[in-house]
């Protein structure tokens, strides 16, 4: 019981000392999903508070019965950060004993959310992309931008070439560099959104969420057979963009309904299914080599728990982290 009277405390750096691959990561998101498909996880809608225009900070509890893992995600993205030189995501992660409810670790949740986040556009990308994917197109070459990149090549083997496009030239220029030197694929800069999209097979968006978005991608631009994951909501898409999809799919119906309900997504198509149907082949995934597939992802708390438990462990077994009193 030694646990519960302290708990062990993980910085940024502790958690990216230990080194844990993506393909852990995208492993144990499959697993996420299927708990999800099989009912056993509790996840209320994120409530969140707004100190600045654009801004947030949710909430993200959530429990998996069937892994034994609770804990809540205390998160914000203030969009004005990197003006001041700060990133725009930071955090809290809390994991608590299932047993006892008691605090067991805290840790910076910053690894965390950008490597579930990839990994849930990985698994995404395994059921709903053409598997002859080559070209994958970025828009946003930030810490998402990154880990989306790095999680798709390890489900898409034929992967070969990357257009990147951001607003800042300066941060896709670092995009180019540091992604051709850790991947040794081919990345090149574009220097419009259009190029970004056009002829590519998956494309993924990860710029600001916006509440009141003017919409860059137009649905002639996205191609037949293609796969687009939403990471910035509507706020890349235009709504025939999303409306000329086949099928349209999302990693939480009920999260969906309540931004939605917060004035978010004003035309968005009927969803088709949860991520977690199509992993737990409940629904179809892609079918035909033509259809155009999107999936608007949230981000869901469950992925944050047992990202959150693989650190923990691992950090325990390595002797990493700081213990503190309660
Ligand atoms: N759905 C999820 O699960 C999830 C999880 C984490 C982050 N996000 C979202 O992903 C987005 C990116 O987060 P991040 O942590 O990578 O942020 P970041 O600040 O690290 O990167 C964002 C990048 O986008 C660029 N950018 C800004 N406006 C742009 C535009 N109109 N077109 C192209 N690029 C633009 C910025 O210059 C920056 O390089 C945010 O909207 C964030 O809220 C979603």
């Amino acid at each position: 019981m030694s646990r519960l009277k302290s708990l062990l405390y993980l910085s940024r750096s502790d958690i990216e000392k230990l080194d844990i691959p993506m393909n852990n990561v995208i492993e144990i998101m499959e697993k996420a999903f299927l708990e999800k498909a099989a009912g056993r996880v509790e996840m209320p809608p994120k409530p969140g508070i707004h100190p600045q225009k654009d801004a947030f900070i949710h909430a993200m509890p959530a429990y998996l019965s069937g892994i034994r893992v609770a804990g809540i995600k205390w998160v914000s993205g203030f969009p004005e950060n990197p003006a001041r030189g700060l990133p725009y995501i930071s955090g809290l992660l809390v994991l608590n004993d299932v047993e006892s409810g008691f605090p067991i670790c805290v840790m910076d949740c910053t690894w965390v959310t950008a490597m579930r986040t990839g990994a849930a556009t990985a698994v995404a990308a395994k059921y709903l992309a053409r598997e002859d994917s080559e070209v994958f197109g970025i828009l946003g070459c930030g810490v998402q931008g990154r880990s989306n990149l790095e999680a798709l090549l390890n489900v898409c083997g034929n992967l070969s070439e990357v257009r990147s496009y951001d607003v800042i030239a300066e941060n896709q220029r670092r995009y180019v560099e540091e992604m051709t030197a850790k991947h040794g694929v081919k990345i090149v800069a574009v220097p419009s959104p259009r190029e970004a999209v056009v002829n590519c097979d998956i494309v993924v968006t990860a710029g600001p969420i916006l509440k009141n978005p003017k919409p860059a991608i137009e649905a002639s631009w996205f191609k037949n057979g293609g796969f687009a994951c939403s990471l910035d909501f509507d706020s890349y898409w235009k709504a025939e963009a999303m409306h000329s999809m086949d099928r349209f799919c999302t990693d939480d119906v009920e999260q969906l309904a309540y931004y939605k309900y917060q004035g978010y997504f004003s035309d968005i198509p009927k969803v088709y299914a949860e991520l977690n149907d199509v992993v737990s082949g409940k629904k179809r995934g892609r079918e035909s080599s033509d259809e155009r597939i999107m999936s608007m992802h949230l981000g869901l708390a469950i992925e944050d728990m047992v990202t959150a438990q693989l650190i923990y462990e691992k950090a325990k077994k390595k002797n990493v982290g700081i213990e503190l009193p309660l």
